[in-house]
């Protein structure tokens, strides 16, 4: 029982979060490298082609050189077992990406020093924010000009609502780094260009009272602003507070550079310090504790087709609670029918490794038949539970797809409605159109590649496709009228979605607000939970 609970305390498995080329695979891989779970750097993710890329499952990938899913990948690191979570961005942007946060106990985020905070970095904070998890922040590229740490932290609390903790401050950047200034050891961990392997960075103690020391180090330009820096910080910053922390209030920044490998041990030491072991999970019956004896699991992400040749689907799911026994059945609570879990496997760095048992914190993959869908809950009897869904996130794309061979429209609804059930793609139904037109949502544009070719290869199926102008939907909370019977403009468009939801499909901003304006109760919200 001992070793149950350790098993569990040990974990800690969260998601890293950026904008495309903020440096989250390099910060992923050094991750990685520190763990011993990969022998160089270069192996996780391969841009060029020629690097061997972990999530290279599906044709498309290939063809494109891309991950179109994110991957979750576990290592240990001096005790922790470590599952990380990749979120795909670039045009791979999908929902996918969201869904897989839903599974993290906390979220690292990746900012370029150079630039700050960007679009996607923004979209995936405002779901992380939600969910009210731990938020690490990891300020990279310090070895190139950067901007003001001072402004960056204040973009961070201005334009994200949160406090932040700055565990350490640069001492300046680009050709002059010279490294930074450790807040709580009070020492300065120095940059020499480069810091190969997994070699510990020197942490020299070092008041900041200590002038002397101070200008042998970093010179006396240098000491003055950081003493200045330091004190401002000290007197105007907020106080370090780790309730704060964990529950993502205030953000714990480090400043570093993860090409050259400079931050990333502390970074690690103090994140699995202050992160969670995993979190306890919402159900419908009240919260389930990961150290419930009985195991407990729902699926986040169902993927299609990661071996061409068996048609299979994997689906991913975090064990919430207990430990996962190969062979034992379990129940399959949505459709009231005991299962076997069958094939489950975990990503080890490039490896899939069939694996006998699993904790809670823990991300598994399993065969998948066709039984579940996103937001299904597994559980072990006597355990009853049915964790809260997964919120369906808006589309910001449409497109009107319709079918063009007669012949073969079974295959079209077949197809369609399967890649909607995982989550792939949204289906709205045109009022009086039937199942041969229908309006795509998709989070990221290249799932529309991604139907493109599966409707082709899986379903043998071809489209017309035409694309809409509308970028936003909203669900109807509430309706003062009949549905068919409110003041719209003419471009805003009616629809339904696959549970028979009504919804409003809007070209901008000014569409919502003229359907508010002359609509009065009426209540939009962007986000449903399934
Ligand atoms: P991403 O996953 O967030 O998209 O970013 P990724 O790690 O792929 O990094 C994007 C680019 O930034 C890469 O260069 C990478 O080497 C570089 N980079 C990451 N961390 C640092 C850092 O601390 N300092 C500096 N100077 N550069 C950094 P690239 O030329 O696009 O790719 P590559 O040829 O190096 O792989």
């Amino acid at each position: 029982m001992a070793d149950f609970r350790n098993e569990i305390e040990r974990r800690r498995t969260f998601a890293i979060i950026s904008h495309p080329d903020a440096g989250k695979t390099t910060l992923t891989e050094k991750f990685l490298l520190y763990g011993g779970a990969i022998q160089s750097a270069g192996s996780v993710k391969g841009k060029q082609g020629d690097k061997h890329a972990v999530s290279d499952w599906m044709e498309l990938e290939k063809q494109r050189g891309i991950s179109v899913t994110s991957s979750v990948m576990q290592f240990e690191y001096e005790g922790y077992c470590i599952n990380i979570l990749d979120t795909p961005g670039h045009q791979d942007f999908s929902e996918d990406t969201y869904r897989t946060l839903m599974a993290a106990d906390s979220v690292v985020m990746v900012i370029d020093a150079a630039k700050g905070i960007e679009p996607q970095t923004r979209k995936l904070f405002h779901v992380v924010a939600a969910r009210h998890i731990p938020i690490f922040t990891f300020i990279n590229k310090l070895d190139r000009e950067a901007q003001d740490p001072f402004d960056l932290i204040d973009e961070l609390e201005t334009e994200f609502g949160i406090g932040t903790y700055p565990m350490n401050w640069p001492i300046s950047c680009g050709q002059t780094f010279k490294g930074v200034y450790d807040r709580e050891k009070k020492a300065i961990l120095t940059f020499d260009n480069f810091h190969g392997g997994r070699e510990r960075l020197r942490a020299i103690e070092c008041d900041i009272t200590d002038t002397e020391k101070l200008d042998s180090l970093i010179g006396d330009d240098l000491r003055e602003t950081l003493v200045e820096q330091v004190e401002l910080l000290d007197g105007a910053c907020f106080d370090f507070d780790l309730e704060k922390v964990r529950c993502g209030k205030l953000s714990p920044v480090f400043f570093g550079s993860a090409l050259n490998n400079f931050g990333i041990e502390p970074f690690l030491e103090s994140f699995l310090k202050m992160t969670t072991p995993p979190l306890a999970r919402e159900a419908v019956e009240g919260e389930v504790s990961p150290f419930d004896d009985k195991f407990s699991a729902f699926v986040f992400k169902i993927q299609a087709n990661m071996n061409k040749a068996h048609r299979d689907r994997i689906a991913f799911m975090r064990i919430c609670s207990g430990k996962f026994e190969r062979g034992k059945e379990y129940m399959h609570m949505r459709q009231g029918k005991m299962i076997k879990l069958s094939q489950p496997q975990q990503m080890m760095a490039q490896d899939r490794a069939i694996i006998d048992e699993a904790y809670a914190g823990d991300i598994i993959g399993v065969f998948d038949p066709g039984i579940f869908s996103i937001g299904d809950t597994i559980a072990e009897p006597p355990l009853k539970v049915k964790f809260k869904g997964i919120p369906t996130f808006a589309p910001e794309h449409f497109a009107v797809i319709e079918q063009i061979d007669s012949m073969k429209r079974k295959q079209f609804q077949k197809g369609m409605e399967q890649i909607a059930e995982e989550g792939a793609i949204q289906i709205f139904f045109i009022p009086d159109a039937g199942m041969e037109r229908v309006i795509v949502g998709v989070v990221g544009l290249l799932q529309f590649d991604v139907l493109k070719f599966r409707m082709q290869s899986e379903y043998g199926v071809g489209y017309s496709k035409m694309d809409l102008p509308h970028e936003q939907i909203r669900y109807i909370e509430k309706c003062p009228v009949e549905f068919s019977k409110l003041r719209l403009s003419g471009d805003t468009r009616r629809v339904k979605d696959i549970r028979g939801n009504d919804l409003l499909i809007f070209p901008g901003t000014w569409a919502i607000n003229f359907a508010l304006e002359n609509n009065e109760g009426l209540e939009l919200s962007e986000f449903k939970r399934w």
